[in-house]
């Protein structure tokens, strides 16, 4: 009965050595092994077993063992051998050209939005502003209430609201409730001078058009201390400006309103108009305008912790975007949130 095995041992392994393509090794261990529809060889012969008489079945039965586990092992390595061979001879066939340019991955990266970001971020961060970030749901309260804007205030109506359905909870019309937080969370209780920047969305009720989204980025300044004066604001401005765009960092004021500055004013850099890209962001004036500022209104201190009579400070609150637009040439605010990639790729 061990010839059987035997044999079909010995026949199995010259037929392997005999296989020498893949095709053949597949065929090879379909029939001695079999798939999972058929039995191969090898179970027909462990089949054989149960016709055995004990002492035999018990020898035939190791030695069937033996010769699946034999042919395993040379299928495994043959197998292995093979494809090596293949892909030589592949190789050599010049089929795999090594040196042809693989298909570029497209790389993510930063949206040209937070890039400017950035930026802006870096500037004030080397000027000793700390980064802080305030949330984008906000109270009516700390949007208008604390900033010096009561509820029937006309000024209300230079920020058109989104309200949610949650009485008093609004998404933020700007960054400046950040001031009244940043001064809660970081004056200790009105005793200690603070110098921060803001970053972050904003939301406005409004028509979208080329020139106005319904969702921009504001970076949010303010710095409180003891003698802080228009004049601090104005150096902060002038060395902002020069570290962004360079030049001399010449500025002007340009008198203006808001509820929570007193006085207030908008804020241009000089640019200049001696290179073309200058002419261009400046829209051939020389000045760009950067932001909305002033010294903060006394009842906005008082609303942070600080004592008006001991304390000042200035706020400023910058629209990135409509840099960021002027600096690169966009002509429609609206790529910025579009997601499309010709756009976004581009920085
Ligand atoms: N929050 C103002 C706006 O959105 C800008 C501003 C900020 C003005 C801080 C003065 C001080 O228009």
């Amino acid at each position: 009965m061990l010839d059987t095995l035997n044999t079909l041992e010995a026949t199995a392994l010259d037929e392997l050595e005999l296989a020498n393509t893949s095709q053949a090794i597949a065929n090879w261990n379909w029939k001695y092994f079999g798939s999972k529809r058929s039995k191969g060889a090898v179970d027909d012969a462990m089949r054989q077993l149960g016709t055995l008489p004990g002492e035999e079945r018990k020898a035939f039965g190791k030695r069937a063992n033996e010769v699946k586990q034999a042919l395993t092992a040379a299928f495994v390595a043959r197998e292995h051998l093979v494809k090596q061979a293949d892909l030589e001879a592949q190789m050599s066939a010049g089929s795999l050209d090594v040196t042809l340019p693989g298909k570029p991955v497209s790389r993510g990266r930063l949206h040209p939005s937070s890039q400017n970001l950035r930026r802006i971020s870096n500037v004030f961060a080397q000027m000793g502003f700390e980064v802080y970030r305030s949330p984008d749901v906000e109270t009516d309260e700390m949007n208008f209430g604390l900033l010096n804007i009561a509820p029937e205030h006309p000024a209300r109506d230079m920020w058109d609201t989104f309200y949610t359905n949650t009485p008093g909870v609004i998404l933020r019309t700007h960054t400046s409730p950040g001031q009244i937080r940043s001064m809660r969370e970081f004056g200790h209780g009105g005793t200690k001078p603070i110098r921060m920047i803001l970053p972050g969305m904003c939301y406005r009720y409004e028509q979208v058009t080329a020139r106005s989204e319904m969702q921009f980025n504001q970076v949010e300044g303010i710095a409180v201390g003891k003698n802080i004066t228009l004049a601090d604001l104005k150096g902060a401005m002038s060395e902002f400006a020069r570290r962004m765009f360079g030049g001399n960092g010449k500025i002007r004021f340009r008198s203006s309103y808001f509820p929570f500055t007193e006085p207030s004013v908008e804020v241009d850099v000089f640019l200049g108009l001696d290179s073309e890209r200058n002419k261009m962001l400046t829209k051939g004036t020389g000045w760009l305008e950067i932001s909305g500022a002033g010294m903060i209104h006394p009842t906005v201190l008082r609303n942070g912790g600080y004592d008006p009579a001991v304390w000042s400070g200035f706020a400023f609150g910058m629209g990135p975007e409509r840099v960021a637009m002027r600096l690169h040439g966009i002509n429609d605010i609206r790529s910025f949130w579009s997601n499309d990639l010709r756009f976004l790729e581009q920085f």
